[in-house]
């Protein structure tokens, strides 16, 4: 951002800018900048108001702890501010804390260390020993009631036991997505052709805020706790209560230490300059705070931060270099990623020469041209990113990245659909780099499992002309296969045998390996649960395909939308009689009785004893039938906890009869 350079305008933007940060962050759970860029703008504000107290703006950001509250959960009021912590980047500023601190309170101060987790902060309060509301830390004052969505969280107690129980209290802590959770959402998003989710943190506070919170239960969130309050503390020492709410069965991360000076304060902050990367969690510094909880209080606090604590951050994974050209990759579903090249440049022990940048968006966001020198960062995320320009290093002959209108490969007029990030290529039948990635999907290792063909001799046979869909790799012969190059009669004979073999794998693979948009594999398992053939699914409609638990309305639209499409109905035919299972087995569930013939349900809300898989089974197996909404004509509403309040209303109003989840087991049992 150039700013101006007197300070009564300088003023202005900072406030606009880092309030529509703030924003972004907390409304949008979308960071634009890094933590170290914001902090140096917020820093910056803060001098300059410092200077010209006249000059600050009534909404600066400097007046409050930061973030605003969103307007669909229940706002509640904190009863401890939620603050912030003072940060600081340099081993001067460390000691500069510890002097002040000695000033204040002596030499005999104790610290304690821990890390400082880099996810979603939570206030969790307790009333005689009950779990009672979870909240959001908000604007620090206020902050969003997640109550039903923290209840889901394994690492939380919900019951806690113990002598020395205050009445009422509070437990603070971070809430995250493990790490291996978030590669695995991606992983998973990835092949259903989705927009991958940027970071471990964005996905912790997007995943909070879900109004249903059976979602919230499915990606397992994690919280690591680092804080009690109480009116009336039974411990003396923020240790003490460390070591007492992990007994509570609170999860502490055993990373934290006690450091009897500044200088075992910073071998702590060196040893885990590394180690870090080993936790299940991304971090970005270390949290120093004073032990006793005498001398914290005398130390007391600022508006906005504890003055006996501090944060130390470690400097951001990050590198300079010069952006060379964008790529634009075409994925198989025809969505197009442009990639930045750059000079290659040493980032976190590796070698880099490309960085994502998201979307067409993106580059207009941070207004890359080419030429530029760029600032690549690698955080929670695998793949770097370009997340910045350094505007005063602009060449005065860099070029403006002109996004293609036509698909770089194919030439067909790009898409974007409203309200989507990306563009798409539409030439499904006829776009190189988009019908080689189909073939690759369809025999990668998830799908068809066809090993013995790799992209290589994907490429050679679709150059070749053999092969321009799935289901003409069935139609492959011996003699078109010797005669590519460097292929032998050996490795000829090995790919036609994996490819017969292919035709045993399962239905539900089959259906992943089709590459229908936003159909994953664990989608496909649920789709060929319910849809125990082919037939059964393309005819379904839109409703029966959203009363499938877990199939929303994007995944219902894409299936339809697929099978819509005459030459996709012409290759599953191909493929039929090819000899591939379209078909599961044994899944159709066995009748059990007649009792719930004519009968429909809904089923809502998470289950004690059965799962809502197991809760449509038995309704199945009894002659009944499961439907997604709730109408005048729906028999009965089963309700499990936590179910969606606009549900519950409107059953009530219509009058239905709602069963709980011991009532409907009796009914069939
Ligand atoms: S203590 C008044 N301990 O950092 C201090 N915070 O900038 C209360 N955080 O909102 C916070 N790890 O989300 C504390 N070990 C830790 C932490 C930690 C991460 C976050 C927390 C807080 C922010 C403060």
């Amino acid at each position: 951002m150039a700013l101006a350079n007197d300070p009564a305008s300088e003023i202005q933007e900072l406030t606009q800018r880092i309030n529509y940060l703030n924003y972004q962050y907390y409304q949008n759970s979308v960071s634009e900048v890094s933590d170290y860029d914001f902090d140096m703008m917020l820093e910056r504000l803060q001098q300059l108001e410092h200077q010209h107290p006249e000059l600050r703006l009534p909404n600066s950001p400097t007046q409050r702890v930061g973030g605003t509250i969103t307007k669909s959960f229940k706002t509640v009021f904190h009863k401890y501010p939620m603050l912030s912590l003072s940060n600081t980047y340099s081993e001067e500023d460390l000691r500069e804390f510890d002097k002040r601190v000695r000033k204040i309170v002596g030499d005999e101060v104790e610290y304690v260390c821990e890390q400082k987790f880099d996810g979603v902060a939570i206030s969790l309060t307790y009333e005689n020993g009950e779990f009672v509301q979870g909240a959001t830390r908000g604007d620090g004052t206020r902050g969003d009631d997640i109550t039903a969505n923290v209840r889901t969280i394994r690492d939380i107690p919900l019951q806690v036991h113990g002598n020395d129980l205050p009445e009422s209290f509070e437990v603070r802590g971070e809430v995250f997505l493990p790490l291996q959770v978030f590669e695995q959402l991606n992983a998973e998003r990835e092949e259903a052709g989705e927009q991958l989710l940027a970071n471990p943190r964005n996905a912790a506070s997007g995943t909070l805020k879900q109004q249903d919170s059976a979602i919230v239960a499915s990606r397992r969130l994690g919280c690591f706790s680092y804080g009690f309050m109480s009116s009336s503390s039974p411990f003396d020492t923020h240790s003490e209560s460390l070591q007492a709410i992990q007994k509570w069965g609170f999860k502490v991360s055993d990373t934290w230490r006690k450091c009897s000076s500044i200088d075992t304060v910073l071998d702590y902050i060196n040893e885990w300059e590394q180690k870090r990367h080993e936790l299940p969690i991304a971090t970005d510094g270390v949290v120093v705070k004073v032990n006793s909880y005498a001398l914290q209080e005398e130390l007391g606090y600022t508006s906005k931060s504890p003055r006996w604590a501090i944060a130390y951050k470690y400097p951001a994974m990050s590198a300079v270099s010069r952006l060379l050209e964008i790529q634009y990759q075409i994925g198989r579903t025809g969505a197009v990623t442009p990639v930045a090249i750059m000079e290659p440049v040493l980032l976190a022990g590796t070698v880099v020469k490309r960085a994502s940048v998201h979307n067409a968006n993106e580059i207009q966001r941070l207004d890359l041209r080419l030429g530029d020198i760029v600032h690549v960062e690698k955080g929670g995320e695998i793949i770097p990113k370009i997340t910045g320009v350094d505007f005063s290093k602009r060449p005065a002959d860099s070029m403006p990245i002109i996004y293609p209108t036509h698909c770089p490969a194919c030439g067909s007029e790009l898409v974007r659909a409203e309200g989507e990030a990306n563009f798409y290529c539409p030439n499904e039948e006829g776009c190189a780099p988009q019908i080689q990635a189909k073939l690759e999907h369809f025999i990668s290792r998830k799908a068809m499992n066809i090993d013995e063909l790799g992209p290589k001799t994907i490429e050679q046979l679709y150059r070749a002309g053999f092969v321009h869909n799935v289901a003409d790799l069935y139609d492959i012969t011996f003699e078109q296969l010797v005669n590519l190059e460097r292929m032998g009669e050996k490795s000829a004979n090995n790919i036609l045998n994996s490819l017969e073999k292919s035709k045993q794998t399962p239905y539900d693979r089959v259906l992943f390996a089709l590459g229908i948009r936003y159909v994953g594999s664990t989608v496909a398992k649920k789709l060929a649960e319910h849809f125990t053939d082919i037939e059964a699914l393309r005819g379904a409609m839109f409703e029966e395909l959203i009363a499938v638990n877990e199939i929303g309305e994007r995944i219902a639209q894409s299936i339809i939308q697929y099978f819509s499409r005459p030459e996709h109905q012409e290759l599953v035919e191909r493929l039929k009689a090819a000899g591939l299972q379209f078909k599961s087995e044994n899944t159709a569930p066995e009748m059990e009785s007649n009792k719930l013939e004519g009968k429909t349900f809904v089923i809502s809300g998470v289950f004690e004893s059965v799962s809502r898989d197991e809760l449509q089974r038995i309704i199945v197996s009894h002659g009944g039938k499961v439907v997604s909404s709730i109408s005048a004509k729906l028999s009965y509403l089963v309700a499990g906890d936590k179910m969606g309040p606009s549900k519950l209303e409107k059953a009530n109003k219509l009058g239905i009869t709602i069963l709980s989840e011991g009532e409907f087991l009796g009914m069939v049992n």
